[in-house]
């Protein structure tokens, strides 16, 4: 499994870095149970410093169990003690069952955090020097990703990169107007060899699909890459998911809907003739790996449509994610995307489902236009509704997105919507905790639905 799919999120790094109240945080951010594990032996065993006074080795083997126990419980957020992983033990079990991220600290605000806290490792300076570069050789050997903010841990959990230089031997799945654009840096004598496929959501048909199987020259250990936009990454990513039974792939969005959305969190697929995305699985890529410098070519109207996206990611996190500078909206919309991901990897539990936020109106209105209207533009009107539905302010749509109400038919796109429901009205709504699945009588909807239409 990709990062910390289906796996513990543990948190190793040194006394004073942090991890409790990082912990928490991502807990909170991924709908997964906290566990501190400093915290755990205390409640058990009593306080730390008495434990240590009985000798260290008596406190690490206490400590290996208490770990030893939440890495077999429920998956979950863990933050461990510092020198937890001193244990051999416990390093092959995170091995086995966790994301490890090292939570990083600098020496001298480790110092001032934990120096009059009385932690029995924390009393003289210069031991605790020593002690600090000693660990540090230890994490950084087991860590699979590093960070000091829930945002970079997030973000190195499901292994999203901001850089797009590809270093390994693969076959790459473009978008053919991408590629006459752009061509992606490599490092380390790599060969790509090209696959196009046509521009945007062309390219998401089986006949595609068919076309690459026949024509990719990758074995088992092959790597796929989809460099385009959701379009292009949808399609490489089920190729993936499919050959020879299913083979690595990296993703390389070059659109904003790909940067904060598409292209993360393993939905692959391809649309048939009775509708989009109507075939697929879930297969996360190994990689996503994010460069800004691709949209410079990107068109006004695909930008418009990816900031729809980034609109309804602000509204879900409560921060408005669309005022930052690019390169700040697009990580912090890719972790909360992954955050949301991790608490609901295979959209089983409905909390992967908030991300659906003005999506049930979306998909009526597009559908109703024949595929006419764009995705991103027909999300923003999706959104005033579902704010208009949420008895909330449209101030940030209007003023961000300025939608129009569309020219379809009235009866079309009802028809659409309930298809899509299958005869139960419950929508995302937002409240002041996010977003939440709600039933919703089918008048208000049918009003709200109406009110995005022209006449
Ligand atoms: N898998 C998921 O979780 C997920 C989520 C959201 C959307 N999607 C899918 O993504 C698709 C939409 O993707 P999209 O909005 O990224 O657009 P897209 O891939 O359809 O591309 C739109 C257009 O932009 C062009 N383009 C792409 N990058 C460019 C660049 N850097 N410069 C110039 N032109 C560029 C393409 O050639 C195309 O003409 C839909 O099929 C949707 O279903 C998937
Ligand atoms: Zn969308």
């Amino acid at each position: 499994m990709v990062g910390a799919v289906d796996k513990h999120l543990a948190l190793i790094g040194f006394m004073g870095a942090g991890k409790t109240t990082l912990g928490r945080e991502l807990a909170r951010l991924t709908a997964r149970p906290f566990i501190d594990t400093d915290e755990e032996i205390e409640k058990r065993f009593g306080p730390i410093g008495e434990l240590f006074e009985r000798g260290e080795p008596e406190f690490r083997r206490i400590e290996e169990q208490v770990v030893a126990e939440a890495l077999a419980g429920p998956i979950a957020v863990i933050a461990l003690g510092g020198g937890a992983v001193l244990s051999d033990e416990t390093w092959k079990r995170l091995r086995r069952s966790a994301f490890v991220a090292w939570v990083t600290v600098d020496v001298d605000t480790a110092w001032a955090r934990v120096r009059d806290s009385g932690r029995p490792l924390a009393r003289d300076r210069e031991q605790f020097g020593r002690l600090f570069d000693e660990r540090a050789a230890r994490y950084e050997v087991l860590a699979q990703g590093t960070g000091q903010d829930t945002r970079a841990v997030l973000l190195e959990s499901l292994h999203i990169i901001f850089s797009s230089e590809i270093a390994c031997d693969a076959a790459v799945v473009a978008d053919e107007r991408v590629a006459s654009l752009h061509e992606l840096p490599t490092a380390g004598g790599v060969t790509l060899t090209t696959h196009l496929v046509p521009a945007g959501e062309q390219a998401k048909t089986p006949v595609v699909v068919e076309r690459l199987w026949n024509e990719l020259g990758v074995g088992r250990d092959g790597w796929i890459i989809g460099f385009g936009g959701g379009s292009t990454t949808d399609v490489a990513g089920f190729t993936a998911a499919t050959f020879l039974r299913g083979l690595h792939w990296v993703a390389v969005p070059t659109t904003l809907v790909g940067m904060v959305d598409a292209a993360i969190g393993g939905k692959t697929g391809v649309n048939t003739g009775k509708g989009k995305n109507l075939v697929g699985a879930f297969h996360f890529p190994w990689e996503i790996r994010i460069d800004s410098r691709f949209l410079a070519t990107l068109p006004a109207e695909e930008r418009r449509a990816g900031m729809a996206e980034v609109v309804k990611t602000g509204l879900l996190s409560g921060d408005e994610l669309w005022s930052l500078p690019e390169d700040e909206m697009i990580r912090s919309c890719a972790a909360f995307k992954t955050a949301v991901v991790l608490s609901d990897p295979y959209e089983r539990e409905g909390r992967r489902a908030i991300l659906n936020l003005g999506h049930t109106f979306a998909h009526a209105l597009e559908t109703a236009s024949g595929y006419e209207l764009r995705h991103g533009d027909a999300v923003a009107l999706g959104l005033l509704a579902a704010l208009r539905l949420s008895g909330r302010s449209t101030d940030v749509v209007e003023e961000i997105l300025a939608p129009e109400p569309v020219r379809v038919d009235r009866d079309r796109a009802w028809d659409a919507l309930l298809r899509d429901k299958k005869g139960r009205l419950r929508l995302v709504l937002l409240g002041d905790d996010g977003g939440f699945v709600t039933e919703v009588p089918e008048a208000d909807v049918r009003r709200a639905l109406d009110e995005l239409i022209a006449d």
